[in-house]
């Protein structure tokens, strides 16, 4: 049975909930088996699946393309799509039409979207027309141009402040779960704590109520280097080289195909 919002709010201060990005059918058939909660189909898709320098030149037909996919091959997950950049922030009208169109190409459950206090204007309107809304503070990527970089928010008092106002503002907006990405551990907590939706946290210690990572980081999928947040669960790097490897010399050496692998 697929996940709701309702299910998962009901988890609240006592089952953790877990959430993976995925951006292709067969790594979302495989999340999904694996019983984990929640999938994004992250604008991050920009970084770790085209090779862009951030996350800036995504489109919502990249994200809707992708989405599609995951879609496909998850059954029980919730999935949820983000809204990539612009295609929220000149307007609400943009807002709502952009949500609608990731909703109904995707069959997505829920749309993400960064930004607090702001953009909660935006969040109002896409829930008001009946689409489920995840919000995205702290660290938020598709700003990295006024941030300056990827780097801990709220470690000042009054950016903390504004960090639990946004919170509280998105969530008055209707959003039934908050991402807290790069976030100190007490604030993350204090959040929590203070506001009715879900937090799930990514880089932002122990205490929210869900975690979520991208899936090449957890999987060690390549030797660069990942964010001090990051477990990884698996060193897929080493293994996928190791293999390709094997194969090239397999080819020159005509060990591959053998008897097994042919047709008579
Ligand atoms: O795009 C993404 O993958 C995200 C996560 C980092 C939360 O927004």
């Amino acid at each position: 049975m697929r996940k709701t919002t309702l299910d998962l709010l009901a988890r609240k201060g006592t089952q953790p909930i877990s959430m993976l990005t995925a951006y292709d059918y067969n790594t979302a058939k495989n999340i999904d088996e694996a019983e984990v909660d929640m999938i994004l189909v992250g604008d991050s898709l920009g970084n770790v699946m085209l090779g862009y320098e951030n996350t800036l030149a995504v489109t919502v037909d990249d994200m809707i393309h992708h989405g599609k996919a995951v879609v496909r091959g998850a059954k029980n997950a919730m999935v949820v799509v983000d809204m990539p950049f612009m295609s929220y922030q000149a307007s609400v009208e943009d807002a709502v039409r952009n949500a609608g169109r990731i909703i109904a190409e995707t069959g997505c459950q829920a749309v993400k979207l960064e930004g607090g206090t702001e953009y909660a204007d935006r969040i109002k309107a896409i829930v008001t027309a009946g689409i489920p809304v995840v919000a995205h503070i702290g660290l938020t990527p598709q700003s990295v141009n006024t941030l300056g970089g990827y780097k801990v928010q709220g470690r000042t008092e009054e950016k903390a402040t504004k960090l639990l106002a946004d919170a509280k503002a998105v969530c008055e907006a209707g959003a039934f779960a908050v991402t807290l990405e790069c976030v100190p551990e007490p604030l993350a907590k204090q959040i929590t704590e203070q506001i009715p939706a879900l937090t799930i946290g990514i880089g932002a210690g122990r205490f929210t109520d869900g975690q979520v990572l991208v899936y090449q980081d957890m999987l060690g999928y390549s030797d660069g280097r990942t964010a001090k947040f990051v477990k990884k669960y698996a060193d897929l790097h080493s293994v996928m080289l190791e293999a390709f490897k094997q194969y090239k010399s397999d080819v020159e050496s005509r060990s591959f195909p053998n008897e097994e692998q042919k047709y008579n």
